[in-house]
């Protein structure tokens, strides 16, 4: 069974909210997945032994949130390249910070990264958590399944 590691930072919880749909339709398609918040990594040990890597911040004043800037410079020790990825975010009008995620992982730790990345307000916007659940589904379709 494939393995996906989905890490996400948020302040209120809309983000976390997003990376569990995200999940839901991983497991669905049959990936074993694992679910952590950035504050909770300090190795970049954490990262290895995964076949698909997803990352995801809210944005604030036009950035990704703390915890998932000093993540993204753990990850790029751990050897991402070649591997799956994909990047979320909850915004409130412009949100940044899925598309910076995504152009890090393509092109710094040369991932082979999903169409693009996910940008939701929220899982309660109409058709957020079809969205969210078919981003997992479109991982799982490169992993094979
Ligand atoms: C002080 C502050 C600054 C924000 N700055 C932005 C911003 O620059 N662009 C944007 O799209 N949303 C911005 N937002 C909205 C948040 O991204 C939005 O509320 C998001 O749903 C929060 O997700 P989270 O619960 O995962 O942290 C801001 C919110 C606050 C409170």
């Amino acid at each position: 069974m494939p393995k996906a590691l989905i890490v996400f930072a948020t302040r209120t919880g809309k983000t976390k909210q997003i990376a569990e749909i995200i999940a839901e339709g991983l497991r669905i398609a049959g990936v074993d997945v694992e679910l952590l918040n950035a504050n909770g990594i300090k190795k970049e040990s954490a990262l290895e032994g995964y076949d698909a890597y997803v990352f995801g911040s809210s944005t604030y004043h036009g950035e990704m949130m703390a915890g998932m800037k000093t993540l993204l410079f753990l990850a790029e020790k751990a050897d991402l390249a070649g591997k799956i990825g994909g990047s979320f975010g909850s915004f409130g009008w412009s949100g940044e910070a899925s598309d910076r995620i995504f152009d890090t992982m393509k092109h710094t730790f040369n991932m082979d990264m999903v169409s693009s990345s996910l940008r939701l307000k929220s899982v309660s916007v109409e058709g957020g958590i079809k969205m969210a659940q078919d981003y997992g589904r479109e991982i799982a379709k490169k992993l094979g399944l």
